[in-house]
């Protein structure tokens, strides 16, 4: 399966791309990099420090600076440190960013791989909004589009309504669900159920001495957020879970609904069901020990 990863790494997001780069039926052909956890040029040295890390020679496009409507952003330094990585804050900035824009990338490689392409998006949709903007038939050139966002079923991680992802770009999120490629939606609903504790970064610190001990490393200050936030030994594998849906939808449980954002006051970001919308499969359970297994077996076969 071809697939590119919209990201902002990002502890989960480093995650995911070792993840992807360890899974054999994933060929990653790229990285497109968007603000988030952290400003999108350090989105973008991270991306290519971690593929170079991962020995994986695939190009970084990056894209949106910020949300559509806005001219600046916050990163989440509180949740993934001042770098994108914890703790760790001396990241070397290797090689170079693909030449064309995140937007522009997508919508070649959609139209190179027609039907083929996979696009896991796992931080806020700008970059796949100004493609559809970009380019009509990117959606339906698109194999499909899944996406680690929202929270349907149950409260955000931002505020008591919206999710992450979502919250920092609205309109974006809007304009994705108004005219979506076939979408799949692994949000907050599932991603919460598959916690990864500290003895599991310790087991996969001792197996993956290189790649799982540098994963180990900065998800220290992520453990030490949800520890502190909601009182939890473990974080979510966000990212990762949504990429593991990419190849193996048939992990989750999904319900079909188009879907809609609050744009405003205190419900900003907030996903909520509307059949006005074009349906997508919104993930609503998942086997979470079957993630969290798969995600070790695979990132522990990495050095
Ligand atoms: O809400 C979880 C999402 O927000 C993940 O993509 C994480 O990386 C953060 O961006
Ligand atoms: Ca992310």
């Amino acid at each position: 399966m071809k697939l590119i990863i919209d990201t902002d790494p990002g502890i989960d997001d480093a995650m995911a791309i070792a993840y992807a780069a360890a899974a054999p039926e994933i060929d990653l052909i790229g990285l497109t990099t968007v603000f988030g956890n952290t400003l999108v040029h350090q989105s973008s040295r991270n991306a290519r420090f971690l593929l170079d890390k991962l020995n994986l020679p695939v190009p970084v496009a990056e894209g949106a600076h910020w949300a559509w409507g806005r001219d600046f952003h916050d990163p989440s330094v509180h949740v993934h440190g001042p770098e994108g990585f914890g703790d760790v804050t001396e990241i070397p900035d290797l090689d170079q960013n693909h030449h064309q824009p995140a937007a522009e990338y997508l919508v070649d490689m959609a139209r190179q791989h027609k039907k083929e392409l996979v696009v896991c998006a796992v931080g806020p949709l700008t970059n796949i909004a100004d493609a559809i903007r970009l380019d009509p038939q990117f959606a339906s050139n698109l194999g499909r589009l899944v996406i680690m966002g929202g929270a349907v079923f149950r409260p955000g991680n931002v505020s008591e309504f919206a999710e992450a992802n979502i919250h920092h770009d609205p309109l974006a999120a809007q304009a994705v669900f108004e005219t979506p490629p076939e979408t799949v939606l692994v949000g907050l609903d599932v991603t919460l159920q598959t916690l990864y504790r500290s003895a599991d970064f310790e087991a996969l610190a001792r197996q993956s001495p290189e790649i799982g001990g540098f994963l180990s490393e900065i998800s220290e200050f992520y453990l030490r957020f949800y520890q502190d936030v909601a009182g939890e030994d473990g974080c979510g594998l966000h990212d990762s879970t949504a990429v593991i849906a990419c190849s193996h939808e048939h992990m989750f449980e999904t319900v079909e609904t188009g879907l809609r954002v609050v744009q405003d006051g205190p419900k900003r970001g907030q996903t909520i069901p509307d059949p006005e919308n074009p349906p997508i499969r919104v993930c609503r359970d998942v086997d979470g020990a079957s993630v969290v297994d798969l995600f070790t077996r695979r990132v522990t076969a990495l050095p």
